[in-house]
């Protein structure tokens, strides 16, 4: 078995490379809005077209009911008019009735009710004497009638007056004079065509202007949607840029400090993983200094080759991290094993293939990183099943460990440890290749060689140092 991974590694304590890289939240750390998008919400009437609808029957409506109000109100002011002026036509027949009536002279009873009658808005005049016998009517056919009720009152749409007449405190007679309501109604009716059209004018101009303000106003929540839909995706860079004093600038503003508050959070949370990871880091590094940067290098190699293989990000920061601890758990291996100089025993020998499990079980408790234990629990597993602790064989073995087994392997062989000198690259390789197919996956050699050949294995040794 090729060496590697049976003694302490030196643990790089500032992992500046994983963080700058990543400026990551933990592993496992879920986006809770997910990626939305209008379409996935399927058709819906949208603020806007809401709003523009709701005045559009609004605004119609009340324009509307002021016009019937302004027409009423006509109603009302010719109807007055036309109450004054029947009352003025019966009061001068009156007056001009006097005379005749005091001396009974019939023959000019019609004259007056004649003259009367020339205004073409009277629909009928006539005088009756004091028993309300008609002495003269505008309707030739009524003269000499006896009204046995007294003077009816108007029909429909009729506007009349009836003064009595009354000579030194004696009821002679009564005049009485009717009007129209026709001339009216043609009056509202010429008042209801005129206004019609720029009213109507007036409501399309108002619901297309309410349409394009209410989008002025709309623009500013969707820029606001817009913006909690970039928060949701994780950009933390995002504002809104809204100054006004109203409701959604208030919104605005609350959701800048918002941002604010949880970018700060996430730069806590970040600098608190950055602290558990060096801690842990740091833990293996004092059961044995020897192999100072030997994690680090494990880890930027293996995401190397991570990158070639185009994992995504997420799986790309587990691997990382599991590269970065895979030996965390010689934490828990005996005092003496752990660094011994010289070949060990059996029973040591035992005990240091214990640590993968228990690096694992140091992770278990974080949920986040999780399939980081596991990756760790088998970066030991051999591709011909040979290797601890389960003996999983092949692509039975997670992918991150068969990665952190071969590049773990390389730094080990390339390195100086307490009971050799380091070898060089070129036996290295050598033996690397020899292990093709027994303890390290073909194709991951095979990328190996590539990123070498490359020198991107050569320029990261360089940098970690
Ligand atoms: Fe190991």
């Amino acid at each position: 078995m090729i060496e590697g991974n049976g003694l302490a590694d030196n643990t790089v304590i500032e992992k500046k490379h994983l963080m700058d890289r990543t400026g990551f939240m933990p592993p496992g750390t879920v986006n809770r809005f997910g990626p939305t998008s209008p379409m996935s919400e399927g058709f819906v009437f949208s603020l806007r077209w809401k709003m523009a609808l709701s005045f559009s029957v609004l605004f119609p409506l009340v324009a509307s009911l002021l016009f019937l109000a302004l027409l009423r109100y006509q109603w009302f002011f010719l109807s007055q008019e036309g109450n004054k002026r029947v009352q003025s036509l019966a009061v001068n027949l009156a007056v001009n009735a006097r005379n005749p009536l005091l001396a009974q002279d019939d023959l000019r009873f019609g004259p007056i009710i004649e003259s009367v009658s020339l205004d073409r808005e009277v629909v009928y005049a006539y005088l009756t004497d004091h028993q309300d016998k008609i002495l003269y009517h505008s309707d030739p056919g009524r003269i000499g009638e006896v009204l046995a009720d007294g003077v009816p009152g108007p029909g429909k749409g009729i506007i009349q007056a009836a003064i009595p007449i009354v000579i030194e405190g004696v009821h002679v007679g009564t005049a009485v004079v009717a009007l129209g309501a026709d001339h009216i109604r043609e009056v509202m009716m010429s008042t209801a065509i005129g206004l019609l059209f720029p009213l109507s004018l007036g409501t399309a101009l108002g619901v297309v202007g309410i349409f394009f303000l209410t989008g002025i106003h709309v623009k500013r929540v969707e820029r606001l949607e817009e913006a909690v839909r970039a928060l949701g995706s994780g950009d933390m860079t995002v504002r809104v840029s809204d100054n006004s004093h109203d409701e959604v600038g208030r919104l605005s503003r609350h959701f800048n400090e918002m941002v604010e508050q949880l970018h700060t959070a996430r730069r806590q949370i970040e600098r608190n993983f950055k602290e558990t990871i060096s801690a842990l880091a740091a833990a293996v590094e004092a059961k044995d200094a020897y192999t100072r940067g030997h994690c680090d290098r494990v880890g930027r190699i293996s995401v190397a080759i991570g990158e070639r293989l185009h994992l995504d990000e997420s799986q790309i920061k587990e691997l990382e991290l599991a590269a970065i601890l895979h030996d965390v758990g010689k934490i828990g291996v005996e005092e003496g094993v752990v660094g011994k100089i010289g070949p060990l025993t059996a029973v040591e020998t035992d005990k240091m293939k214990g640590h993968p499990e228990i690096g694992a079980r140091i992770l278990n408790p974080l949920s986040s990183l999780h399939k980081v234990g596991l990756y760790i629990r088998h970066h030991h597993e051999h591709f011909d099943g040979s290797g601890y602790p389960d003996g999983l064989k092949g692509e039975e073995i997670p992918l991150a460990s068969r990665i952190i087994l071969l590049v773990d392997a390389f730094d080990a062989m390339t390195t100086t440890r307490p009971y050799r000198e380091a070898l060089s690259k070129t036996e290295t390789l050598e033996r690397i290749s020899k292990g093709t197919g027994t303890q390290f996956d073909p194709h991951l050699v095979e990328l190996f060689h590539e990123l070498d050949r490359e020198g991107v294995v050569e320029a990261i040794c360089r940098e970690v140092g």
